[in-house]
């Protein structure tokens, strides 16, 4: 289940620390936002660290359709109505802005990455969505982007109409991530068990830091901050064909099967199946996508199958600045929904002025410390409802099934002597055991069949059949 970007850029090993050191700034996470703020803020001379606590881009940078893009699903009508004029501005001009960051970038520096420019499409085959997608077209027109509404795509099947972004882009992320990385350091293999005012505590040192990062997907520390009463997490699923289709544009639907499209060279990247983290006990998110490259594209063959994960906040809008009222020097990058390509480049664009002492005209609409009650309740009220279940469902409920009744290549929730175990039953007859209480909070992790994953639906934690941690918040692996 290798990405197609894993897959075509292996890149170089960076050593582990080893050891306590002092730095002015510390970034926790060298995905695309870490490393992109490491590298602005090594251009403005501020000595600076990353620490990854596996392999630079191994988090959910590898697994990204990279689509460098302003257009955010339906986004500007929103902005407009629950932020205002001003706000849904700098939003925009902020991505806009994020695009030719990226080119600037390559250009200056050279970097083979198959970037691209091209226009990028919202489209619906529902009429009911026609108005939906006008009004986006005239509100991202309103703040300057070069925006319109279109009936015909170059899209296999015909649409009630799309909302046409103009000079988008697409690259290959690894191959520009491991390029800019190459000036900083990086200390990779090296986890960050905690942080305790300006020092982080590694498995294999401690780094002590004047500014300290968070661009760790989802922040592992829960208290301040409360991240985790303020964002849950979804995934998708992407298949690369070989033999399909070369497109005009990159293109996202906002119809009920939300399809996502993009080439790379002569792939065709063909997503969609998204769905919460954690709800996904039926399974068949890969069968879907493949019906429908069956029935989109007979002739094309698959070539790599991969899924991706995003931490969705309350308003729609990611949060990057400040970590919490009482932690000045901490800075927090999360909440990119889909969109993390541009929302990197505005993470490290705003952090990196904010720690050298640059105002930056962006930052009041991304501010971590925001308060936007009338654009936040209603994901508030669904993302409460959920923690309880979750936690109700691991402390007052038993579930039926019973250990022999798991077939082989399967997972499930089974009672023993009145308490919860998970279990799965590989192919050669080995089976793991597994608590079934998240390591975070304690709701009940599901079983995911497309993955083979325990997922907690509360806050989207991860973790393997064998309990052992593949996604944040959670910093520890399931009890086994
Ligand atoms: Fe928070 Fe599981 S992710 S309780």
């Amino acid at each position: 289940m290798e990405s197609i970007w894993s897959k075509t850029a292996k890149g170089v090993e960076h050593e582990r620390l080893s050891g306590n050191i002092s730095v002015e700034a510390a970034v926790i996470g060298g995905g695309m936002a870490g490393i992109l703020t490491a590298f602005f803020l090594h251009q403005k001379n501020i000595k600076t660290i990353v620490l990854e606590a596996s392999k630079i881009g191994g988090g959910q940078t590898k697994n990204t359709t990279a689509k460098i893009t302003s257009q955010h699903n339906l986004i500007y009508d929103k902005l407009l109505k629950d932020f205002g004029e001003e706000k849904a501005k700098q939003y925009a001009n902020a991505n806009q802005e994020a695009i030719k960051k990226y080119a600037e970038i390559i250009n200056q520096q050279s970097i083979d990455c198959s970037f691209e420019e091209m226009p990028a499409y919202l489209y619906s085959q529902s009429q009911q969505d026609v108005i939906k997608l006008e009004r986006e077209a005239q509100a991202a027109k309103r703040l300057k982007i070069g925006a319109e509404f279109v009936t015909q795509t170059n899209l296999p099947f015909p649409v009630a109409g799309a909302v046409k972004f103009d000079s988008q882009a697409q690259f290959h992320p690894l191959l520009f991530l491991q390029a800019i990385a190459k000036d900083l350091t990086v200390f990779e293999n090296t986890k960050a068990v905690d942080v305790d005012k300006n020092r982080i505590i590694t498995e294999n040192g401690t780094v002590t830091a004047d500014y300290i990062i968070f661009a760790t997907h989802y922040p592992f520390i829960n208290v301040p901050g409360f991240y985790f009463a303020r964002m849950h997490q979804e995934r998708s699923y992407v298949l690369a064909l070989k033999d399909a289709q070369k497109l005009d544009g990159m293109y996202l639907g906002v119809d009920g099967e939300g399809l996502s499209f993009r080439n790379y060279n002569d792939v065709l990247l063909l997503g969609g199946g998204g769905h919460r983290t954690g709800e996904n006990s039926a399974g068949g998110k890969y069968k879907f996508l493949r019906s429908k490259a069956a029935e989109l594209y007979p002739q094309s063959s698959e070539i790599h199958y991969w899924s991706a994960q995003d931490c969705m906040t309350l308003d729609d809008v990611p949060y990057i600045g400040q970590f919490s009222p009482s932690t000045p020097n901490w800075y927090v990058a999360t909440g990119f929904r889909k969109w993390g390509m541009t929302s990197s480049m505005v993470s490290a664009m705003i952090i990196s002025d904010a720690i050298a002492g640059i105002e930056n005209p962006y930052a009041d609409v991304f501010s971590p410390l925001r308060f936007t009650p009338s654009a936040s309740v209603k994901n508030l009220a669904a993302d409460i409802g959920q923690a309880v279940k979750g936690l109700i469902r691991q402390n007052f409920t038993l579930p039926k099934a019973k250990l022999d009744e798991i077939p082989q290549g399967h997972g499930g929730v089974v009672e023993h002597e009145g308490e919860k175990i998970g279990v799965y039953k590989d192919e050669n007859e080995k089976t793991y055991f597994v608590s079934t209480r998240c390591s975070h909070l304690g709701c009940q992790v599901e079983w995911n069949p497309d993955e083979k994953s325990w997922d907690c639906p509360c806050h989207g934690s991860r973790f393997d059949y064998t309990g052992k941690l593949l996604s944040n918040p959670a910093n520890k692996d399931l009890g086994r």
